[in-house]
């Protein structure tokens, strides 16, 4: 396609069902649902569900920015959080972003049990942080990065997008809808991106609309799919299918991309579910025996909560007093769960074998 590419027109929701529904299509979604299953079912034995969500939005925020090139570390991110520094640099201050966008969603997900347009806006503008709302001026294209040859031209007009937003938005509440939700999914991310309704962060906003909509199915319960790692590491072909279901109307190819990234990404999550569950009996059966007098459970559940932690924050969940919480804190370094680190005026105490599992 040269640069006078021509436009082809989007077609509304749904696809013929032949196209969404091949037996290739079946056999993939019975295995991907199974998966997506088993990792509803495993967080659900995790005693306190905001340790897992915290580590794992954190991680598709970070994965999910990654894929647009704003690049952060784990640690960056985690002293951000934990600390008011003005001085993060503006990729890790996006990614903290990111993650109030999701959680934004899934409060409004879990109030309403749908999404409207709006709420959609609502969501890139806690991402991108400018109010500039749906496209009215002419001239977004998506270009290949290494050619900068003009790969698909969304629509340029402003009532187009927002009649095409709606369609979307009412398959996307639909819920009598005879087909699997996860060929859904596919199919509902590929309408996004095709809208492409936004002049920035449209990728990162559809792809919090795909947890979003596992949420609103049913499917899991918390935002804890980090699906963004399957798309980073298959980059190319993501690019590469959105591009050529655009341009052939074939769906099938996409389709099990998709389900692919969902069975892979819930198998991936269960296993760190796993290993975050060993560490914390591990953790809380060493402070019992090491550290008998100071043992909580909610002490010890807080670490993997906030894993970059200090001494406000033991004073907030324990309620007691500074000097008590700081020699909690020193006393877990003694034993080798915690390490403190140094950051500007605070200290901070990192578990850093949880932090080892989540990288
Ligand atoms: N050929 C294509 N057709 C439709 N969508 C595409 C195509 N190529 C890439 N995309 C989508 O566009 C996103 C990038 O759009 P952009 O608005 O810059 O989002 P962000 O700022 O979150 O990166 C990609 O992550 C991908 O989801
Ligand atoms: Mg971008």
């Amino acid at each position: 396609m040269g640069q006078d590419a021509p436009y082809r027109i989007l077609d509304k929701l749904p696809p013929q069902r032949e196209k969404i529904e091949t037996i290739k299509i079946l056999r993939k979604v019975n295995k991907a649902t199974a998966a997506l299953a088993e990792l509803k079912g495993i967080a659900n034995t995790i005693p306190n569900q905001s340790m897992l969500v915290n580590a794992i939005v954190l991680k598709e925020a970070k994965g999910s920015s990654e894929i647009e090139n704003i690049i952060t570390t784990q640690d960056e991110l985690y002293k951000a959080l934990t600390v008011n520094t003005s001085n993060s640099s503006p990729e890790t201050k996006e990614v903290i972003n990111y993650r109030k966008a999701i959680f934004l969603g899934f409060d409004l997900i879990k109030k309403q049990g749908f999404l409207r347009v709006n709420d959609i806006i609502d969501i890139q503008q806690e991402l991108i942080g400018n109010k500039a709302g749906i496209r009215s001026m002419p001239g977004t294209v998506l270009k290949n990065d290494a050619t900068g040859e003009i790969v698909y031209t969304p629509p340029q007009d402003k009532e187009e997008i927002l009649d095409l937003l709606s369609n979307f938005i009412e398959y996307f509440n639909q819920d009598k809808n005879e087909i699997s939700p996860l060929v859904n999914l596919a199919v509902l991310h590929h309408q996004f991106e095709s809208i492409h309704p936004f002049y920035d962060g449209n990728g990162r906003t559809g792809r919090i609309l795909n947890i979003l909509y596992l949420i609103l199915n049913d499917l899991i319960d918390f935002p804890i799919l980090y699906l963004s790692s399957f798309l980073i590491e298959n980059k190319p072909d993501y690019y590469r299918l959105l591009n050529q279901t655009n341009q052939l109307g074939e769906w099938e190819e996409w389709i099990i991309f998709m389900l692919k990234s969902v069975e892979t990404t819930s198998i991936q999550t269960i296993e760190k579910i796993s290993a975050i569950r060993q560490l914390l009996d591990k953790t809380i059966e060493k402070v019992q025996i090491d550290a008998p007098k100071i043992y909580k459970k909610e002490f010890v559940e807080l670490l993997f909560e906030q894993p970059y932690s200090k001494i406000e924050f033991v004073v907030n969940q324990l309620k007691v007093e500074r000097k008590a919480a700081s020699r909690y804190l020193k006393e877990l370094e003694k034993i080798g769960i915690l390490e403190s680190q140094k950051v500007g005026r605070e200290t901070l105490y990192i578990n850093t074998k949880l932090i080892e599992i989540l990288k």
